[in-house]
């Protein structure tokens, strides 16, 4: 374990803390407020306020997923699992590589926390660069739409909008997990 003043512990643990809070709250918010609202307005309003919304909401998910890594890899240097002061060959041998420190409920999870992570970011980049950019596609107009593209365009965009609520509801599980695993953390894990 490494020294480190009370402020700086506090202020670590506070921005892993916020960012945690902020991002499941964020992640709450789209899946179980936004969603069952957009449903009940009108298609044109609710590609506004649904890019809107999305636009920002990636701004906070890339924004609380990378304060929740640095802060809480900082929290591993701080707590000794991680070694940072003994070049490349000393960080391979921290704990955090070793067979028995995976054999404590501490790890186990420290494990699900940091794969919840994981998944939130393989999800975010579903979300930025694949499921988006096609339902974005919905706002662009095209000079001369036939009927049967107009019809080929709006089935593949409720194939995409069904798939992107999956990728939404698979985050908020996976978030949900990491902040349970968090909190169990603080008392050295669940079980
Ligand atoms: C969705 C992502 C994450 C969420 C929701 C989350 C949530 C939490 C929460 C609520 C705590 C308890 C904080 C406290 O002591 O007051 C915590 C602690 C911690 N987290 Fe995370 N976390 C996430 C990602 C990560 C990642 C990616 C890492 C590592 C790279 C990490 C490492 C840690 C560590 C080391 C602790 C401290 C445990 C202790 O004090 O013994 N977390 N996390």
């Amino acid at each position: 374990m490494t020294y480190w003043p009370p402020e700086a512990q506090m202020a670590l643990k506070m921005t892993h803390d916020i960012s945690a809070a902020l991002l499941v709250g964020g992640v709450f918010f789209n899946y179980f407020l936004l969603r069952p609202t957009l449903k009940r307005i009108p298609p044109p309003q609710q590609a506004i306020v649904a890019t809107r919304i999305g636009h920002l909401f990636v701004y906070l998910a890339y924004g609380t997923l990378a304060l929740l890594f640095i802060s809480g890899f900082l929290r591993l240097y701080q707590l000794g699992i991680l070694d940072l002061e003994s070049g490349f060959g000393g960080f391979f041998h921290s704990n955090f590589f070793k067979a028995h420190f995976w054999e404590t409920k501490y790890a186990r999870w420290l494990l699900v926390m940091i794969g919840g992570w994981a998944v939130a970011i393989i999800d975010a980049t579903i979300l930025t660069f694949v499921t988006r950019p096609i339902l974005l596609k919905r706002l662009t107009l095209t000079p001369r739409p036939t009927p049967a593209g107009m019809q080929e365009r709006r089935e593949n965009q409720v194939r995409v909008a069904e798939w992107l609520e999956r990728v939404v509801l698979i985050n908020v599980i996976v978030t949900t997990a990491a902040l349970i695993a968090g909190a169990s953390l603080v008392y050295g894990g669940w079980i």
